[in-house]
């Protein structure tokens, strides 16, 4: 039960992103009547969708049925596309909306001041959200009031785990270590599978993928530490330890991924200048 039947959505940019709140909307059986979008450029997923549930989908924040009264917005364009899309039309429909913004480096601070609403909470997720396994953070000012700290949460958890930070410092942060974490989830899928295929396996992204499957699972089930998890891989001068002596040589791996996390959050703070 997430509570959100009665509420009216306007998605703003059904994009990457955009679409996956779409599709859990749908999913958690909210009436297509109730959800509008606004996309300048639908993809055809967005083109059937829009087809098969009847959505209506506006191309412009100019050409929006001023009847259509959101009690839930949700920003999703590019941090870039914010201003332009922020017409006198659609400030005028959202006025009296919640507004739950995803879009990186956009402060608390600033979304209420472009969307002229107080009524504005910071979010950040990941592309998991598309399979109903986002991570999320949602960051609220103290003027916040609590039904729309709840609402947010519901609308937040369609597309999976929401966390909540008292410090807006650390969505950067954030950004870097889960917003970038399934990219970097992707890379060690990559060599492991490159190294693989290189010692002739003929099925070695599958077995990859396999491979982290299961200990995903198993770290699930056994409710254990991973750290005990890897003790119980390793067993004394074998295989397993050789390999690790050269990723933990002097805290290697771990250094690497500090150094490139670093790197990501101090762009994310460039990026939010912009
Ligand atoms: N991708 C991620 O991993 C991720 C994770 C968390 C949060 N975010 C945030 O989510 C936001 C969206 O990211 P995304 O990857 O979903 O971007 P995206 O795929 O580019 O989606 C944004 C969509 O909005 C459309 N659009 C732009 N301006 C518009 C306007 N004025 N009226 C109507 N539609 C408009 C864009 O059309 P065009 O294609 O024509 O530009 C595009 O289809 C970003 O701010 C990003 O920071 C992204």
């Amino acid at each position: 039960m997430n509570n959100l039947e009665k509420e009216n959505f306007l998605i703003l940019g059904a994009g990457n992103m955009g679409i996956c709140f779409v599709k859990a909307l749908i999913q958690n059986r909210i009436k297509a009547n109730r959800i509008k979008i606004i996309e300048k450029n639908p993809s055809l997923e967005l083109m059937a969708l829009k087809r098969k549930k009847k959505i209506e989908v506006f191309k412009d924040t100019k050409k929006v049925s001023t009847n259509i009264n959101p009690s839930i917005v949700l920003l999703a364009v590019k941090p870039n596309q914010l201003s332009q899309a922020l017409s006198s039309e659609f400030l005028k429909i959202t006025k009296n909306s919640l507004i739950i913004s995803i879009i990186a480096g956009k402060s608390l601070k600033e979304l209420k001041k472009v969307t002229k609403n107080n009524n504005c909470v910071r979010a950040m997720t990941n592309t998991p959200a598309s399979v109903g396994m986002g991570t999320s953070l949602v960051f609220y000012d103290r003027n916040t009031r609590q039904k729309n700290k709840r609402l947010s949460k519901n609308f937040l958890s369609l597309i999976g785990q929401v966390n909540e930070t008292k410090s807006e410092k650390q969505m950067d942060i954030f950004t870097a270590i889960f917003g970038g974490g399934p990219a970097y989830i992707y890379l060690f899928i990559d060599v492991l599978t490159q190294i693989s295929k290189k010692a002739k396996f003929k099925n070695s992204k599958n077995m990859v993928i396999q491979t982290f499957l299961g200990s995903l699972l198993l770290l699930l089930s056994e409710k254990e530490d991973p750290v005990n998890l890897k003790k119980k891989v390793t067993s004394k001068g074998g295989t397993t330890e050789s390999a690790l002596s050269i990723l933990e040589n002097n805290k290697g791996l771990n250094n690497l991924m500090q150094k490139a996390l670093i790197k990501a959050e101090q762009r994310a703070k460039e990026l939010n200048k912009i």
